[in-house]
């Protein structure tokens, strides 16, 4: 496995690659690798010839008084995970490589990242798509492939690709999970003993939203009561649950499918996200 440092050497790896004939796949990652990660890189080795993943805990998609600091990271982990799983590149730009010091040029998606998770976070998606467009600009994939834990994300950067016209196929892969039904998620690493007991109750409430949608509730307002429910009763923070259509992510007060139950909670001073299709 080539470990790449810049923007740079990626581009001309990638050109390399490119002039033999290789297509590209690229997992986009922040690090501390999972298995949910583990499942995207399966799917890039199966649709590509070459596998980059990136490793970058990208400061722009977190706000001031957010955890970019007491994100977890391993990159020696990271590295050792990767080599075993077949990746061919690992994409590890330093900060100061990523953003000059006068950086000012931004990619800003004006409506999918408007609400959910973009109401609560402010700021966060302009540096997700921009730093996906660097990405994507680097190491100029056929495919990349996202997780859909960040449905919001999967469909902000579809609008992306789709807007700005870059020559890549987005895969969303299914959210994979613990035992309990908790996704995976780098951020579980920082949850309490406490917190972790009670994280479950996420999933547990949105597969209760869903049964009730299944009998036949078409409420958006009652579908979302339930999820608060099991939330309030685990002891956990309600951030915001809602139930929006897929395609548009808004929120109608009849629910319609093909639309998504998602919701995000902190358990103890940690934010987890999560959702489900409603079909
Ligand atoms: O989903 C993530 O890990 C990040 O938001 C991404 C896509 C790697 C951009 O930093």
């Amino acid at each position: 496995m080539t470990l790449i440092e810049s923007a740079r050497d990626m581009q001309g790896q990638a050109q390399a690659w490119r002039r033999a004939g290789r297509r590209i796949a690229l997992v986009p990652t922040m690090g501390a690798l999972h298995d949910g990660h583990l499942s995207l890189v399966r799917i890039a080795r199966a649709e590509a010839d070459i596998t980059v993943v990136s490793l970058f805990v990208n400061p722009t998609q977190f706000g001031p008084a957010e955890d970019f600091a007491a994100y977890p990271r391993d990159s020696d982990g990271d590295r050792r995970l990767c080599e075993a799983a077949g990746v061919d590149a690992l994409y590890h730009p330093a900060a100061a490589a990523m953003y000059a010091e006068d950086f000012s040029t931004w990619v800003n998606e004006e409506s999918l990242s408007r609400d959910l998770c973009g109401a609560s976070r402010p700021g966060h998606f302009r540096g997700v798509t921009t730093v996906v467009a660097k990405l994507f600009n680097a190491v100029g994939p056929d495919v990349a492939v996202f997780g859909q834990k960040d449905a919001q994300q999967a469909l902000v950067i579809e609008r992306m690709v789709r807007d700005l016209d870059y020559p890549v196929r987005v895969i969303v892969a299914p959210t994979v999970r613990e035992a309990d039904g908790l996704a995976m998620s780098s951020r579980n690493r920082r949850l309490s003993a406490e917190a972790r007991q009670q994280a479950p109750a996420l999933y547990r409430g949105l597969c209760r939203a869903r049964e009730a949608f299944e009998n036949g509730e078409r409420r958006a307002a009652a579908l979302e009561a339930v999820v608060a429910a099991e939330l309030r009763a685990a002891g956990a923070r309600l951030d915001y649950v809602t139930v929006v259509s897929r395609r548009t992510l808004r929120r109608g007060e009849t629910v319609v499918a093909p639309a998504l139950v998602a919701a995000a909670a902190f358990l103890g001073d940690v934010r987890l996200i999560d959702n489900l299709f409603l079909d």
